[in-house]
């Protein structure tokens, strides 16, 4: 049986399969510099976080219209649906979109013509989460919280991503305290490839519910005993981990130490068009090569679960 999970970890625009991506360029008159879609997927061979990046921005330039992002989102919930997922916190990223002219407007209520839907169509809920891109400005996030306003109803949280050393949490304090005072939930990338103390930044300074990635954590025990004691939810990506360098192998990833160390670990997709698997193929990947036990996976599940922005109705409807 395939186990049911909420997925809190995912970039809509790392959701994008070199197929659709070729079949947006065609419709969209975008050229693309990649020779088809097994050139693109050569393509695929990260050295580290930016490297990666790069690829991902660069290969946005296929999402212009309404439309486009419909279609996105469509194909993400059906492959999630399809391997458990029951419920999906989504990311996005509107400046990297506001840049190239596409607006707000388009992104979300795009996404939102799929996600609307989603619970009938296929079987799975969802909240939109707004990331801000940490390597641009605190005023250009200033300026994109406040582009989202009209759209706050469909918005549930606001998140931190992109290159993350050496831009540190508290260059965002104050568009956090803004998101928060328009009632929305927060979370932040931390601990990927920045330092540990990024992690106890976003907590003490951003104020975040959870933490996105978490993984160095490992390298901090009084920070350990302290997520431990606050049950501070971590969404871990083992194969983004793998793919991006953060481990050696997906033998090597700290997942079943964090679980026995007590932390609350889930386990996502983060880019799932980029880094070999949906939610579903990172619960057998470290189940087949972590050995992680059956009583350990339903515990992740829940964790999932609890750790969600679904009310407790939804979340026991959902599970
Ligand atoms: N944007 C998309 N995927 C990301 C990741 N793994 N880390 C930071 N920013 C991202
Ligand atoms: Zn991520």
């Amino acid at each position: 049986m395939v186990l049911p999970k909420a997925e809190l970890h995912l970039h809509i625009e790392g959701t994008l399969e070199p197929e659709l991506a070729f079949e947006l360029a065609r419709r969209n008159g975008v050229e693309l510099p990649w020779a088809g879609t097994e050139g693109l997927r050569e393509a695929y061979r990260f050295r580290d976080l930016q490297s990666f990046l790069d690829l991902y921005y660069e290969l946005m330039a296929v999402l212009r219209t309404e439309r486009d992002f419909e279609d996105l989102a469509d194909a993400y919930l059906a492959r999630a649906a399809a391997q458990g997922v029951r419920h999906a916190e989504i990311f996005f990223d509107p400046q990297a979109h506001l840049a190239r002219g596409v607006g707000m407007g388009t992104v979300v209520e795009g996404l939102w013509r799929a996600l609307g839907r989603s619970p009938e169509t296929h079987g799975v809920s969802t909240r939109l989460i707004m990331c801000f891109l940490r390597d641009e400005s605190a005023e250009s996030a200033m300026a994109t919280l406040e582009a989202a306003e009209p759209y706050l109803d469909r918005i549930t949280g606001v998140g931190l991503d992109s290159a993350e050393a050496g831009h540190p949490p508290a260059k965002f304090r104050e568009v956090y305290e803004a998101a928060a005072g328009l009632g929305l939930r927060r979370v932040a990338h931390a601990g990927e490839e920045g330092p540990p103390a990024y992690i106890a930044e976003a907590l003490d300074v951003l104020g975040v519910e959870r933490i996105d990635h978490g993984l160095r954590c490992v390298e901090d025990p009084a920070l350990v005993r302290r997520l431990v004691r606050d049950r501070v939810p971590l969404t871990l990506c083992p194969l983004s981990n793998v793919r991006l360098r953060a481990v050696d192998t997906l033998a090597d990833h700290p997942l079943p130490a964090m679980l026995d160390a007590g932390l609350m670990c889930t386990v996502n997709s983060d880019d799932p068009a980029y880094f070999g698997g949906y939610a579903g193929d990172n619960f057998d990947a470290v189940q087949r090569v972590l050995g992680l036990s059956r009583e350990r996976l339903r515990e992740l599940a829940r964790n999932s679960f609890l750790a969600s922005f679904l009310e407790d109705d939804e979340e026991l409807r959902a599970r």
